[in-house]
């Protein structure tokens, strides 16, 4: 490919985040694997099975560490003080990893279909709207410094990973 065509590729992206506390952090995140979604979405429009399948695997995986680092830093406090948000939050988890798997399965089959990708993306705005408005505002006032720090490191790290993912 040549440099000028490289460029204009919708995937050729840098993504930066700041370790301006949980709230912004996580937010972030999810707007970088939503554009990472939408270049799965563009994959699927080109007929690009190679690059699909790789860059599926990267988001697939990078979508699990972001509920990890949730699910082990963030929701078992949050659960203290809000059980029924923090149980919504955990359900809504469990639907997109049934969702990753469906739509892994039809990657590796390629029999990728554009509405799987879509369903995902919506469940992902979805878990991201409810996120933004319940657990990150408390994460921000009342997560512990050195939780804090364990989410920023892995939030990094995973950007690296979207970014590398950009720029092929
Ligand atoms: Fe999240």
């Amino acid at each position: 490919m040549n440099p000028t065509s490289y460029e204009s590729s919708p995937r050729v992206r840098q993504e930066a985040i700041t370790n301006d506390g949980p709230l912004i952090l996580f937010a972030e995140h999810h707007r970088i694997l939503r554009r990472a979604a939408e270049d799965l979405l563009a994959c699927c429009y080109e007929d690009n099975c190679r690059a699909l399948i790789a860059e599926f695997r990267i988001f697939e995986r990078q979508l699990i560490e972001h509920m990890t680092v949730e699910e082990e830093l963030v929701l078992p406090a949050f659960a203290a003080i809000a059980a029924e948000e923090a149980a919504a939050i955990l359900e809504a988890h469990r639907a997109l990893r049934k969702q990753l798997e469906r739509t892994a399965v039809d990657v590796e089959l390629h029999s990728i279909r554009i509405a799987s990708i879509r369903t995902l993306l919506a469940a992902l705005d979805a878990s991201a709207e409810h996120e933004d408005r319940t657990m990150y505002p408390w994460a921000q006032m009342y997560l512990p410094k050195a939780a804090r720090d364990v989410i920023a490191e892995r939030m990094f790290a995973s950007v690296r990973k979207l970014t590398r993912l950009a720029l092929g």
